[in-house]
């Protein structure tokens, strides 16, 4: 900086300002559009995609296959919904304070601003029009706004992390997905689930199980005919070492279809083919006619579409099969029954060809398709690292015909934006079963489930790491085994991906993950500590936390023996793990037996090995804990 300091006169910078405004679109260094939501106007002809860090909303022209116009939000969209006679657009903006932007479609004008919760997405709109739902991705709730009063009436928990949500054609119930499992990760069944909201009373009346091992659960949508929901997430593998990755033996890639009016799992079919996984299923629509379910693979390039009738028809008569054939049912070895107390047994989870003939693979023209919207048989599929959609016509029978659509200028990648687009590739991995983001989705954060990995033994299976400073506080793993995360990437590349790359791709992985940035805790209040974080910050100190946990990362970066160790770990030291963002890297512990940090000091530290903490009163731990949560 330059300094002898200039003083500007009032005019110069009002033009200052003015040109600043007119080209933030472009220079606000947001190069790329990612577009990550979309939704049809099927009458007037328009698709209206939500592009998240160019913080706009476009309206893309289908007659001519051009982007029209774009609405600047300020904020980036996350989910977008259309009001009842179209001339509203809801958009959901991402970040700790949440808004709903609601953009009227003539002016252009953004007319309201309506205050959500944490990180808000998949906006729902009444079957009478006259009220929105709002998943609260940080908040684990749903906000239930009335649009005449613009006020929240409502705001209904569910599990964790709700990411998607359909509504029942009678505007009954809202089906609703978690992204990930809650609860300890080291017993029992572990998996995502649907919470089912009746709309009437606003609560959750029952949570639909999926199978033992269902996460990234991440797209929802219900037949036009209201009879079944269908939604896509990854099945992990993970009661298996991972010594192999041939015929989904980590992870694999699944539909569930859930029977709407018993609201419980009709049963989970695998997207995968025998030697080729469709990784990181996302997005999931029916066509209007109700024949058709389309599901994007956000880590193959491709979609699904499934005929429906062939689908159903299949499981009836392999359930039935199965009734008849009970003994049968004792032989399976493949992975473990996927049967549960409120699900039925079935091993159609375990059947990699079961989608065989009645099921299309489209390989699409660009990488990472997140959204789509269904008009008649053309599906459109928006891809957020190339910034643009592939048409398809899924009408034919054989030779689907595909174009290539782009919304604006090829992306010029720079190696950060590389690097997250290689972490979200399947195609990187032998076999495409999965990417690095399947077991540390969400940016490179969690899947709340143990894997038992092969660096440290086999028999001892790990909880998932967050990747957040994971480069800024070696070393790496659990149990420290790497001396820094660049290893950790190198050998996750050779020894889970079961592949060789070359350096610059993993370099750039490295470059993505040193760039991510926490995300502010929604135990903040207006940003700052809560009173019940305050007193647990003096605790912090008074229980000798620091002594490991130090600094603004909270880690002294070395091996401890906290008396954790159990099993083949017994007696074992582990690299004391950051505390930032543990409001979202539940279970906790090297084996994820503690579901809260309430757990960790006061269930499984009975010696004060890690803390002095047994002198500590129940309010006491509570305040910890939420000063824990808060970081
Ligand atoms: C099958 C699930 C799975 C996949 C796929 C996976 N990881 Fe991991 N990753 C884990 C688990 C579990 C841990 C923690 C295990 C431990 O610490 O012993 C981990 C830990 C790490 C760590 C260490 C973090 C730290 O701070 O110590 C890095 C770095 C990492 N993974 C990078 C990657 C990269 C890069 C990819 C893709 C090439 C990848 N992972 C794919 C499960 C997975
Ligand atoms: C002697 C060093 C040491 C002290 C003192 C210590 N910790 Fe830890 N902490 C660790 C180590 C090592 C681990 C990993 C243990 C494991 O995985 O089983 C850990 C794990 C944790 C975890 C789980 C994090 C995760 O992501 O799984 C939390 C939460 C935690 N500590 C909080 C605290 C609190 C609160 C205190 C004070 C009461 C404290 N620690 C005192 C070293 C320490």
């Amino acid at each position: 900086m330059n300094e002898k300091k200039t003083k500007l006169r009032p005019g110069i910078i009002m033009l200052i300002v003015m040109l600043s405004l007119t080209t933030n679109a472009n220079l606000s260094g947001q190069d790329y559009l990612s577009p990550s939501a979309m939704i049809a106007d099927n009458q007037a002809g328009k698709l209206y995609i939500a592009q998240s860090t160019a913080k706009q909303v476009a309206v893309f022209e289908i007659s001519t296959s051009t982007v029209i116009k774009t609405y600047s939000l300020r904020a980036e969209p996350s989910g977008l919904a259309l009001s009842t006679d179209k001339s509203l657009l809801y958009v959901t903006c991402a970040a700790p304070k949440g808004k709903v932007k609601v953009v009227n479609l003539k002016t252009g004008k953004i007319i309201r601003s309506l205050a959500v919760g944490h990180t808000p997405t998949a906006p729902v709109l009444s079957s009478n029009g006259k009220t929105l739902y709002v998943c609260n991705r940080f908040d684990n709730n749903v906000s239930v706004i009335n649009l005449a009063s613009r006020k929240q009436v409502a705001q209904i928990p569910v599990q964790r992390e709700p990411v998607a949500a359909a509504l029942t054609p009678d505007g009954r119930f809202l089906f609703v997905n978690n992204l990930l499992s809650a609860g300890a990760a080291n017993k029992g069944n572990i998996a995502a689930v649907v919470s089912v909201i009746d709309t009437t009373a606003n609560k959750v009346i029952t949570t639909i199980e999926l199978p033992n091992g269902t996460t990234a659960l991440q797209g929802i949508c219900i037949s036009p005919d209201g009879r079944y929901a269908y939604a896509s997430h990854i099945l992990a593998r993970y009661t298996v070492p991972t010594t192999q990755l041939e015929r989904g033996w980590i992870n694999t890639n699944a539909l569930s279809i859930i029977d709407v009016e018993r609201k419980r799992l009709f049963d989970t079919v695998l997207l995968d083919d025998v030697d080729n996984g469709a990784a990181n299923p996302w997005a999931v629509g029916c066509t209007n006619d109700g024949k058709k379910v389309c599901v994007t693979h956000a880590g193959t390039d491709e979609i699904s579409v499934i005929d429906v009738t062939a689908l159903h028809e299949k499981i009836r008569k392999y359930h039935a099969d199965e009734k008849n054939n009970q003994s049968s049912s004792a032989g399976r070895s493949n992975y473990g029954s996927y049967g549960t107390s409120s699900i039925p047994i079935s091993n159609i989870p375990n059947e990699l060809s079961f989608l065989y003939d009645i099921r299309k693979r489209i390989k699409l023209h660009g990488k990472g398709p997140r959204a789509l919207a269904i008009i008649g048989s053309n599906v459109y599929v928006a891809e957020y690292f190339t910034d643009s959609l592939t048409l398809v016509d899924i009408n034919k029978t054989a030779d689907i015909k595909t174009t290539a659509l782009p919304l604006g200028p090829t992306p010029q990648l720079t190696q950060i934006r590389r690097g997250e687009m290689l972490f979200h590739d399947a195609s990187l991995c032998f076999q495409h079963w999965h990417s690095c983001s399947s077991c540390h989705p969400g940016g490179a954060r969690v899947d709340a489930l143990n894997w038992d990995l092969l660096n440290d033994g086999l028999g001892n299976p790990k909880n998932t790491k967050s990747l957040l400073l994971a480069h800024r506080t070696p070393p790496a793993m659990i149990t420290g085994i790497r001396e820094n995360a660049e290893m950790a990437v190198r050998s996750g590349i050779r020894h889970i991906l079961f592949a060789v790359r070359p350096e610059e791709e993993i370099v750039s992985i490295d470059e993505y993950l040193k760039s991510l940035k926490p995300i502010p805790s929604p135990y903040l209040v207006k940003g700052k500590l809560s009173a019940s974080a305050k007193r647990g910050r003096k605790i912090y100190s008074k229980a000798r936390c620091d002594s490991c946990h130090e600094g603004a990362l909270h880690t002294d970066m070395k091996l401890h023996n906290v008396g954790t160790g159990d099993g083949l770990d017994k007696d074992r030291k582990f690299d004391t793990p950051s505390l930032v963002e543990a409001w979202r890297t539940a279970p906790y512990l090297y084996d994820g037996r503690a579901a809260t940090i309430e757990e960790v000091i006061a269930i499984y530290n009975s010696d004060n090995k890690h803390g002095q903490t047994s002198n500590l009163s129940v309010k006491e731990i509570a305040d910890l804990a939420n000063f824990v949560l808060s970081q």
